[in-house]
């Protein structure tokens, strides 16, 4: 009964999402992470990653639906087939790529410390003994274990980054580290002057791509091939442009 309803909201006989359909490109985000990507309540999702897979799409004739699964959610999705990408401001890892293949490179990254203006911290070292958010599963969690090991007290996980930043606002947490795109984005929504960001020198530079399952070689192809295209003919640099330029 719920797929014929489905079928009847969609009108003319599309597909309930569930299923796979070549000329559909299912994509699961998790849609909490501004710029890359973002939701006003159950509004539509938009932000950069998602322009960029709209174009990508678009480029190779497939039309795009794009799913909030949230974080953990992303990968169970991509893992059982649920959605066939992932595009989330993903890094790419060596611990992912076991597990997952990787698009060519999109946009390049860093870690970044978001700390009140009037804080003490000027490294990472420094962060020792206080309470640092993260979001459980990404790179800004993996760079505090490796600092202060994976049992470290001090590390608070949330679901989500907007979570860790709203700690911190409140003063339930001293720093919170992640991406720089997502930080230097808060910078400017938060009270100004309040707050302040550290590069530390320990952090990597990261390289973001669109996952997808292992072995996935048909949805990988065309997203490769579709990234190729938007590179080449300047929409990507628009889309860039239009988050990223000053
Ligand atoms: N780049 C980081 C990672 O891959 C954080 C990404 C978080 N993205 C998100 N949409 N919440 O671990």
């Amino acid at each position: 009964l719920a797929a014929v309803l489905v079928l009847t909201a969609c009108g003319g006989g599309q597909k309930s999402g569930s299923e796979s359909d070549g000329n559909v490109l299912r994509v699961g985000t998790d849609a909490a992470y501004p710029p890359f990507e973002k939701q006003e309540g159950s509004g539509e999702i938009t932000g950069f990653d998602i322009e960029v897979i709209q174009a990508i799409a678009e480029a190779e004739g497939l039309e795009v639906r794009v799913q909030h699964t949230g974080w953990d959610g992303l990968f169970e999705a991509v893992d059982s087939g649920k959605v066939d990408a992932g595009i989330s401001a993903i890094t790419i890892t060596v611990e992912r790529k076991k597990k997952y293949d990787f698009s060519e490179p999109y946009f390049e990254a860093k870690q970044l410390i978001l700390v009140p203006k009037d804080s003490d911290v000027s490294t990472l070292e420094d962060l020792k003994g206080k309470k640092i958010g993260v979001q459980s599963g990404t790179t800004g969690e993996i760079v505090v274990q490796k600092a202060f090991g994976k049992t470290y007290e001090g590390i608070r996980g949330y679901d989500d980054t907007p979570g860790a930043i709203d700690d911190l606002v409140i003063g339930r947490v001293d720093a919170v580290v992640a991406d720089n795109g997502v930080v230097l984005d808060y910078m400017k929504k938060l009270p100004e002057g309040k707050f302040k960001t550290i590069e530390d020198n320990s952090f990597e530079p990261e390289s973001y791509g669109i996952m997808v399952k292992k072995g996935n070689k048909e949805v990988l192809d065309k997203i490769n091939s579709g990234l190729k295209k938007i590179q080449e003919d300047g929409t990507f640099d628009k889309i860039y442009e239009k988050y990223f330029g000053q």
